[in-house]
């Protein structure tokens, strides 16, 4: 028998025969185990310890263009707090959320200087936008350049439900520019996984949303399908690899280890031209695609 004492530290009673033997042995196997746990944990560190594993990954993260932050000091103050919760030393790429050149275009240049700062102090590896339209995605590339920082990335909603003029036209100025191209949302938020249905949707807005849009989805739906069947692959996987197919950095968003696992299968392989033109055909045939974020600029 044992008895945890007020501390948490076993206080074996004295036992006779078998039942002494018995819990001797439990307990050696218990301490076996902890050992073993604790060895097992040593290894990982030295083997893929926390500084080989924080360098083999680049943290994105977004700063919102709250309207407080009017003065570059409070975007460089925002960064460090986002450096002390993750306890990182470094961000790979901190990029403004959104433009505020639409509704408050003074306070758009503090945020470019805020960009500009936190890049020369080193508190971020390179910086980026999203929701930049194609007139002030080179605008910002020209006011960052002049001061010296190179302007990394544009993120932009980018998918098969979400491809028009504005986002070729931002493709075309990244390339030109030399700035890589982030497609938010791939995945439709979820409607190009194919598990949702006109009488399975998602609760919440999201569900609203898809109401709307699923019904007319069939033709790119069937093609995704029969591409993924054909291909060996997922609904979400050839999804995902038509984003890289057209030179673009997707960033599925996912909820579960297994969703994660699976979107890793979108990478080390690439649909054909013709693939490629079937999901366009079939996305051109969609009625309704999806809204594009309030914040997106011209
Ligand atoms: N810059 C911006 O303004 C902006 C705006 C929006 C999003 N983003 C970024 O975009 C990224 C992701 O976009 P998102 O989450 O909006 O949309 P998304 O990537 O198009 O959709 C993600 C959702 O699809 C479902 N899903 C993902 N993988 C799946 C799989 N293998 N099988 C089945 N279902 C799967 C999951 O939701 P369910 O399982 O619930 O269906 C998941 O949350 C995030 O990093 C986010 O920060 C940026």
């Amino acid at each position: 028998m044992l008895e945890v004492n007020h501390e948490g530290t076993y206080n074996p009673k004295p036992l006779n025969g078998w039942a002494h033997y018995l819990v001797m042995m439990a307990l050696k196997v218990c301490e076996m185990w902890d050992a073993f746990c604790i060895l097992l944990s040593h290894l990982l560190i030295i083997f893929s310890g926390p500084e080989k594993v924080r360098n083999n990954i680049v943290i994105a993260t977004k700063f919102a263009a709250y309207p407080w932050r009017l003065t570059p000091g409070q975007l460089v103050n925002a960064c460090k707090s986002s450096l002390e919760r993750m306890q990182i030393e470094q961000i790979g790429i901190g990029q403004l959320h959104w433009s505020t050149a639409n509704y408050a275009p003074p306070q758009e240049l503090a945020l470019w200087d805020g960009l500009v700062a936190m890049y020369e102090k080193g508190l971020v590896q390179a910086v980026g936008v999203s929701n930049y339209g194609p007139k002030q995605l080179v605008k910002v590339h020209n006011y960052l350049k002049a001061r010296g920082v190179p302007l990394c990335s544009a993120q932009v909603q980018f998918s098969l439900l979400s491809i028009g003029e504005d986002q070729m036209d931002i493709k075309n100025i990244c390339d030109s520019l030399g700035i890589r191209l982030i497609s938010y949302s791939p995945l439709g938020l979820g409607m190009l996984t194919g598990k949702y249905t006109p009488s399975n949707l998602p609760r919440g807005p999201r569900g609203l949303l898809f109401s709307q849009i699923i019904p007319g989805l069939e033709p790119l739906l069937n093609s995704l399908r029969e591409i993924a069947q054909r291909r060996q692959k997922t609904v979400p996987q050839v999804a995902i690899n038509w984003c890289i197919c057209k030179g673009t950095i997707p960033i599925p968003g996912v909820k579960s280890v297994r969703q994660a696992e699976e979107n890793l299968g979108a990478l080390g392989w690439r649909l054909t031209l013709d693939e490629l033109l079937h999901l366009e055909d079939s996305a051109r045939e969609s009625p309704r695609k999806m809204l594009q974020n309030i914040f997106q600029t011209r």
